[in-house]
């Protein structure tokens, strides 16, 4: 193998990998390595955690048998991951063990570190709960109470895929809890009897105001340390409720207030993400009284139209609604309505609890660093399990070590001030990409988009390796998102030459 590309063929490795449960590379590995942890570790974006989880030095080098390969189920449909190789690639880090604290308090309430299961399936009853806190997850919004108990459909979910990425994006048409409020309050009177030290934040949707005061008032005396309302569910089978709130500053103002009627606790207005600009109801959440917000809720969306009966996803006996988009396509949405608010000088001291298609410590720290102290997950859990928290606090205190940071605290906003309205960019200046010849493989991407999506900047060179025209160059870099070898990077930043300047035309 190249060694230009060692890391570029671990994470296609990786990203082949079944991810099993009792995964059999590790059950047949004679020399006590787990393959599975260190690959998982990898896939979510853990790689120096990866390091950590493997032997050194590492036994794979003198394995002539490799047992691994053989037991890879992902070869029974066709090919398996090459787990050796990516074994050598991954132990080839020099990695430290970071002491670095994810301590972090929210609205007052301390938090042993910032992951949170957020209110959905994932957080809807005492066994799950328990065994999610058990594995590290420092609390859990649990799943949305109330009143009532909703019809439900079937099926319920759906995922949009493309190559091997199994939930790009994800729709849901759940609504809330599928338990009685008495047992949910049950429940949680219990996790908080077992569980002193993790949060539990208690999503609740009432009818009417009476109805938010009431549930309030309910799950204070269960022993919630936050109250999370639903403002946001958009797909709920009647009107009023959900996101038709959450699009209402008036009744977010009203509700928000109904629900402080009922408790001293910590109040959290989880926002919807339909709208153009989340800040009218934010801050009429605030100013009515709320502690903090949440945010985002799903995307209304519709999916998969499949093309031979005309039926999208999911299908409800051929029908389906509007549903809920969550999960990693709609990270970007999340991280720029968070941004906004916290952007806005009304804002700018409430607590976030960010969510939105988190699925490694890397999605959590992006959340962070737009302002959030807490972060909340369910797609990636539906997608890969509980398990996600070990590589999520181990990859967020490896990386505050490589940073010389010691407290998840350091990275809180570091963003925002990076992030300007388009007016205040730097239009003088221009950054070429610098193309790599040594990692080029001349496969002409490249050249491909600049003609049909570009400035035909590029053009063939020796072995169909790219040659650039800076004449016609704009440095949009689409070349560099393009390649599929990593072979193009950005140059230096030098001055906008005058051919670009509008006023040069
Ligand atoms: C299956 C499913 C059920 C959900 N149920 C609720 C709910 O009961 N209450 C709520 O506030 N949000 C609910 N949500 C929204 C999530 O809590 C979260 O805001 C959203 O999915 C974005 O995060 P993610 O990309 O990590 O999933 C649900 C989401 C999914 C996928």
């Amino acid at each position: 193998m190249d060694t230009l590309y060692t890391a570029l063929m671990a994470r296609e490795e990786t990203g082949l990998c079944f991810l099993c449960d009792g995964a059999p590379c590790t059950a047949a590995c004679p020399r006590g390595v787990d393959p599975a942890r260190a690959i998982r570790s990898a896939r979510l974006e853990n790689q120096s955690g990866a390091a950590l989880h493997l032997p050194t030095p590492l036994p794979c080098h003198s394995c002539a048998d490799r047992p691994c390969l053989k037991a890879c189920v992902k070869a029974r449909t066709g090919r398996g991951v090459a787990v050796d190789a990516v074994l050598k690639t991954l132990a080839s880090h020099q990695v430290e063990r970071s002491a670095a604290s994810l301590e972090i308090d929210f609205c007052g309430v301390p938090c042993e570190n910032p992951f949170f299961l957020s209110s959905s399936i994932v957080a809807n009853d005492y066994e799950m709960i328990a065994r999610a806190f058990r594995m590290g997850w420092a609390g859990a919004a649990f799943k949305t109470i109330g009143l009532f108990v909703p019809d439900e459909v079937s099926p319920r979910f759906d995922a949009i895929r493309k190559e091997t990425t199994p939930f790009l994006g994800f729709k849901n048409i759940e609504q809330i809890s599928e338990h009685t409020a008495q047992e949910n309050l049950d429940a949680i009177r219990r996790l908080k009897a077992e569980f002193p030290a993790k949060v539990i934040i208690a999503s609740i949707m009432g009818r009417d105001e009476d109805e938010w005061t009431e549930l309030a008032r309910l799950v204070t005396e269960a022993g919630a340390d936050i109250i999370e309302c639903n403002f946001s569910c958009p797909h709920m089978a009647a009107n009023g409720l959900g996101s038709d709130v959450g699009q209402s500053p008036e009744l977010v103002a009203a509700y928000t207030r109904a629900t402080l009627r009922g408790t001293a606790r910590p109040v959290l207005a989880k926002m919807t993400p339909n709208l153009g600009q989340m800040e009218p109801p934010a801050i009429a959440a605030m100013e009515a009284g709320a502690s903090g917000i949440a945010a985002i809720n799903t995307i209304k969306s519709v999916m998969n139209i499949n093309l031979f009966t005309f039926t999208s996803g999911p299908d409800v006996a051929g029908r389906t609604s509007v549903g809920g988009y969550s999960g990693k396509a709609v990270k970007p949405i999340a991280l720029r309505f968070i941004q906004t608010m916290k952007q806005n000088p009304r804002l700018a001291d409430a607590p976030i609890s960010g969510m939105g298609g988190i699925e490694t410590w890397r999605d959590a720290a992006e959340f962070l660093a737009v302002g959030c102290e807490t972060v909340q997950v369910t797609t990636a859990v539906m997608q890969y399990g509980y398990r996600i928290i070990e590589d999520m606090t181990e990859g967020m205190r490896q990386y505050l070590g490589t940073m010389g940071m010691t407290s998840v605290r350091q990275i809180v906003g570091r963003a925002l001030p990076h992030i300007v309205p388009a007016e205040e960019l730097d239009r003088k200046t221009l950054c070429y990409p610098r193309f790599n010849r040594k990692k080029c493989v001349g496969c002409g991407r490249c050249r491909i988009s600049c003609a049909d999506a570009g400035h035909q900047a590029i053009r063939a060179g020796e072995d169909n390796r790219p040659l650039m025209e800076p004449s016609k160059c704009v440095g949009c870099h689409l070349c560099l998102t393009v390649c599929p070898a990593e072979a193009i990077t950005p140059g230096k930043r030098v001055p906008k030459p005058a051919r670009l300047h509008p006023a040069g035309r």
